[in-house]
């Protein structure tokens, strides 16, 4: 342990009080700097940092321009010295010592110097101090460097522990607010999912009293059972999907695998449709073959396909409009279109409307209410069927086409639609 004056020990003390209150390292090297030079009566004083393979100069405080904002392979200058030894360098005449790149300190006013490292047992920093006449570093002037060096090293420590504190903070913030975003996400879909709960139930009950109190007058009778039928309908649906993204999601969804024929399920999805279509004046054509379309898959998910698509092709073609579905084959893989002439999809929405929840940012979409899960549940059920489903459109207010192509069983199999396989 060093021994300093009584009076160098005040100052040191001093030094040490200051550095514990920096909290950067640019506080810190200035401090450094300007200590050095008064506790030892220095010319210059430069802090010098490790980088790699390479050294920095960091600070100065001299006076003359030094070498601040310079870098040297640590290999050969008298910093990159002290530090890979571990070891002070006292140089008397640094004209004469094979450790200084002299070329660098030609145009400074430097003639000798001593270099200290900073947390000897693996330095990171050095303290240089540099003299404008041949100077050997005395013991009292190494001693004092040496000790304001291990007040530094804390005070580099504290540093790092500063920052490392702060970026857990800031992690622990982002993480905090992504949470909060999270939950308000959470909080907003269960809002949309409650309310388009709660749309078919209203009228729902609206007919129902009616039909109870006998308020209704007979000839209504029909067309009240079919608002409740069709209500009744789209609240299953949608409690229906909900139950397909949670076991889609976690990996409890199996579709059967039978033989099925196409057409059927085409036939039958569009024809839930049929009087949603008439009743909103928009004409659906279908085309079909006579010949059978056999795939291997699950019927009713199969349907389920067709079902989404028309609906959607329904629910976004305004009144006039006209869907065309047709079915297809290339002998290898059937192909069922459902294009429409309706509001379209914008070239920036198309990539993104087989994901969850999502829907086109418009009016529209908002208006025609739903979840956005519709499109992807169609994805999740096509891929179950090694098969696969893409969106084209010219663009908003033109149409939009939705194109699914499945497999066709294509070796010869019994006629029997639907047999187990
Ligand atoms: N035929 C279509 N024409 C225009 N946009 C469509 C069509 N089908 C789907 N979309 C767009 O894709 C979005 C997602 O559809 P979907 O997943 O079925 O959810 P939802 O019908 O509940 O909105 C719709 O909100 C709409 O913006
Ligand atoms: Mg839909």
């Amino acid at each position: 342990m060093a021994s300093v004056p009584v009076g160098q020990e005040r100052h040191l003390l001093s030094v040490i009080k200051r550095l514990s209150f920096c909290c950067t390292l640019g506080e810190v090297t200035e401090v450094v700097c300007h200590a050095a030079r008064e506790l030892t009566g220095a010319d210059g004083v430069t802090f010098i940092l490790r980088e790699g393979d390479n050294v920095y100069y960091a600070e100065e405080n001299a006076i003359e321009p030094l070498l601040k904002g310079r870098r040297f392979p640590a290999a050969n200058c008298v910093s990159g010295w002290t530090m890979l030894n571990r070891e002070p360098a006292v140089i008397e005449d640094v004209y004469k010592d094979p450790r200084v790149p002299i070329e660098a300190y030609k145009p400074t006013f430097v003639k000798s110097m001593a270099m200290i490292p900073v947390r000897a047992e693996d330095p990171t920093a050095a303290i240089g101090a540099y003299w404008a006449t041949h100077h050997r570093a005395t013991k009292e002037e190494l001693d004092n460097l040496q000790m304001l060096a291990d007040a530094t090293a804390l005070a580099l420590r504290n540093i790092e522990l500063l920052s490392d504190l702060q970026a857990a903070l800031d992690r622990e913030h982002q993480a905090r607010v992504e949470a909060e975003a999270a939950n308000r996400a959470k909080d907003d879909w269960l809002s949309v999912i409650s309310h388009e709960m709660r749309t078919p139930l209203t009228p729902i009950h609206g007919w129902l009293q009616l039909l109870l109190e006998k308020r209704l007058d007979p000839s209504k009778t029909e067309e009240a059972l079919r608002v409740i039928d069709r209500n009744l309908m789209a609240h299953t649906r949608l409690v229906e999907d909900l139950l397909d993204v949670s076991r889609m999601l976690s990996g409890k969804f199996e579709v059967k695998q039978t033989i099925v024929d196409m057409r059927e399920c085409v036939t039958n999805a569009v024809g839930i449709h049929e009087w949603t279509a008439r009743q909103k004046s928009v004409s659906v054509n279908l085309s079909l073959s006579d010949h059978p379309y056999r795939v291997i898959g699950d019927s009713d998910r199969i349907c389920q396909i067709v079902y989404n698509l028309v609906h959607n092709a329904l629910k976004f073609t305004p009144a006039g409009g006209k869907i065309d579905i047709s079915l297809t084959s290339d002998g290898t893989q059937a192909k069922l279109s459902v294009s429409d002439n309706g509001v379209g999809i914008s070239p920036h929405m198309l990539p993104q409307l087989f994901r969850r929840f999502q829907q086109a940012d418009s009016s529209s979409t908002r208006s025609a209410g739903g979840l956005g899960l519709g499109l992807w549940i169609v994805q999740q059920l096509v891929e179950k069927h090694a098969g696969t489903v893409t969106v084209s459109s010219p663009g908003e207010g033109k149409g939009a086409v939705f194109t699914v192509r499945l497999p066709l069983v294509t070796k010869p199999v019994s006629d029997a639609p639907s047999a187990a396989i």
